[in-house]
């Protein structure tokens, strides 16, 4: 088959969260599998060209694309997902892409991804390659579905092309004034009180998504059923549930090339289940950073992540003054919600020897915490898939998480009786839930042969991309039948 691969953000060029982890690394085994897989994101500003040798593709060549009435002029750089063949097509213009984030909340972000998401269809015009499948990834890529069955039908081209949809999100939607109805030229009968494109009397790419794509799925099983509930849905659980029967979860996969203690090159110390003792150096090097007692009876709790509500904070936030009197040490690395950055950093200053934190972006950091913490905590209210606590269970770094999306999924709850489970999980979201689920993580750490043991287990399991690939495989052919029925 052929497949477009279309997404805001990919490992290693740009990254916000797990959406590029997954961009990065699923369409390289889908390429393996037989399959011809292209992938296309915009050109950021952070893009460094000559480091990924990126070139102008002088066959698209530049074309306009109006938005608003205004013209805007696109190009496309050419280059490749590193150590593979799958080409990266990436659309430049720097108006729209050259600005200090990924996403930003100007008043024209939609006009950006309208932007973005027009060129792509452009793109593949003009390189006169006709696609079985356009994959799209969250809102950014939301109207590629609609425009493929309306704005772009009179080209031949796409006439069998069919479009698969992944939520890896429901919380962004992409929703904007009425006026992006011009920007984006959706035409008025998408637009009606509860209709395709419309959500309360805004535009709502992703709704759009959930309505034209011809297959969708989200990133784990427990997240799929989840959506379709008020509680999870955002919104969109209605519509999600009239796409029942063409909606499904599948678990992402990770690349263990990038994330396991074996090969990790960001490492100072590489380790395996076998030589588990050397995970030590690791805490030392991470305790030496942060300035922290690096004591084997005291455990080290991590933690990476987008300072969002969604991933639990506000529990953490409540639980915070009981947590520091735990036996433990906590290192933070996060940036996000100046509520949240506050708070850690008050704490860190109150309790130098409890808490670290260090606000921002660093990826050699967030290496270095999965390979040198004992605990990983992931308390998320929702969770989609969650990557962190996959990585943590392969560096032998006990994940507590709430049951909830794909942290249910990836993690079973420690059986004290039957040494059996990879973590420690609770389900109702409250500070005393997840304050039990703590202090049972730090009670067995002093049971040493049975905090090997749980270690050992986590680290067996394989959530590598090969079985979930496979199912992408089989969703990409059920949207093509679907298109071509
Ligand atoms: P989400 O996509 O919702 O943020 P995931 O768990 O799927 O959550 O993926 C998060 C990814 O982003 C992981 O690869 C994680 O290591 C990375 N990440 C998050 N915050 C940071 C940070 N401050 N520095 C470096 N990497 C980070
Ligand atoms: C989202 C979700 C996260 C998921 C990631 C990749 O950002 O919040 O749970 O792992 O996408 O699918």
């Amino acid at each position: 088959m052929k497949i477009a691969f279309v997404a805001s953000e990919v490992v290693p060029f740009a990254k916000t969260g797990g959406l590029a982890d997954v961009s990065g690394s699923l369409p390289p085994v889908i390429s393996n599998l037989g399959n011809d897989v292209k992938v296309f994101m915009p050109k950021y500003f952070s893009i460094d060209s000559k480091k990924y040798d990126l070139k102008e593709n002088k066959l698209v060549g530049v074309f306009p694309v109006t938005i608003n009435g205004f013209e805007y002029l696109g190009k496309v750089f050419k280059g490749f997902l590193p150590d593979t063949d799958v080409e990266v097509y990436f659309i430049d213009q720097p108006y729209f892409f050259h600005r200090s984030q990924l996403y930003t909340n100007d008043l024209d972000e939609d006009a950006r991804f309208v932007f973005f998401q027009k060129a792509v269809l452009i793109t593949i015009q003009r390189l006169g390659w006709k696609p079985d499948i356009i994959h799209c990834n969250d809102w950014q890529t939301g109207l590629i579905p609609l425009y493929i069955k309306d704005n772009f039908s009179w080209d031949k081209l796409f006439e069998k092309t069919a479009t698969v949809f992944t939520i890896h999100n429901i919380g962004y939607q992409g929703r904007f004034a009425k006026s992006a109805l011009f920007s984006a030229e959706i035409d008025g009968k998408h637009f009606y009180p509860a209709g395709p494109a419309e959500y309360f009397d805004d535009v709502n790419f992703l709704k759009a998504a959930l309505w034209y794509s011809d297959m969708i799925n989200t990133v784990s099983e427990k997240y799929a059923e989840e959506l379709l509930t008020e509680e999870y849905g955002s919104g969109m659980q209605d519509t999600l549930t009239s796409r029942k029967d063409d909606f499904v979860g599948i678990l992402n996969g990770v690349d263990y090339e990038d994330w396991s203690p074996e090969k990790d090159k960001l490492i100072p110390q590489k380790y395996t289940p076998s030589t588990l003792e050397n995970k030590a150096v690791n805490k030392k090097a991470l305790c030496e950073k942060f300035e922290l007692k690096d004591d084997p009876e005291i455990p080290v709790i991590g933690i990476v992540s987008r300072l969002a509500t969604q991933k639990g904070f506000d529990l953490i936030e409540k639980a915070m003054n009981d947590l520091i009197k735990l036996n433990c040490q906590l290192v933070v690395l996060g940036s996000g919600e100046i509520e949240y950055e506050e708070m850690f950093t008050e704490f860190a200053e109150k309790h130098p020897e409890k808490i670290a934190i260090w606000i921002g972006y660093n990826i050699e950091l967030s290496h270095l915490i999965e390979a040198g913490s004992d605990m990983f905590l992931m308390p998320s209210h929702y969770e989609p898939c969650g990557l962190n606590q996959i990585y943590s269970l392969r560096y032998g770094t006990v994940p507590i998480v709430r049951e909830t999306g794909g942290l249910a999924d990836t993690v079973i709850n420690w059986n004290d009786s039957k040494s059996t489970g990879t973590g420690f999980s609770f389900s109702e979201y409250t500070p005393e839930a997840m304050m039990e689920a703590i202090r049972n993580a730090i009670n067995l750490f002093t049971q040493k042969e049975k905090w090997k043991k749980i270690q050992e287990n986590g680290m067996k399991l394989n959530f590598s991309w090969t079985e979930s690939a496979k199912k992408y495989i089989e969703l990409y052919q059920k949207a093509k039948n679907k298109r071509n029925l």
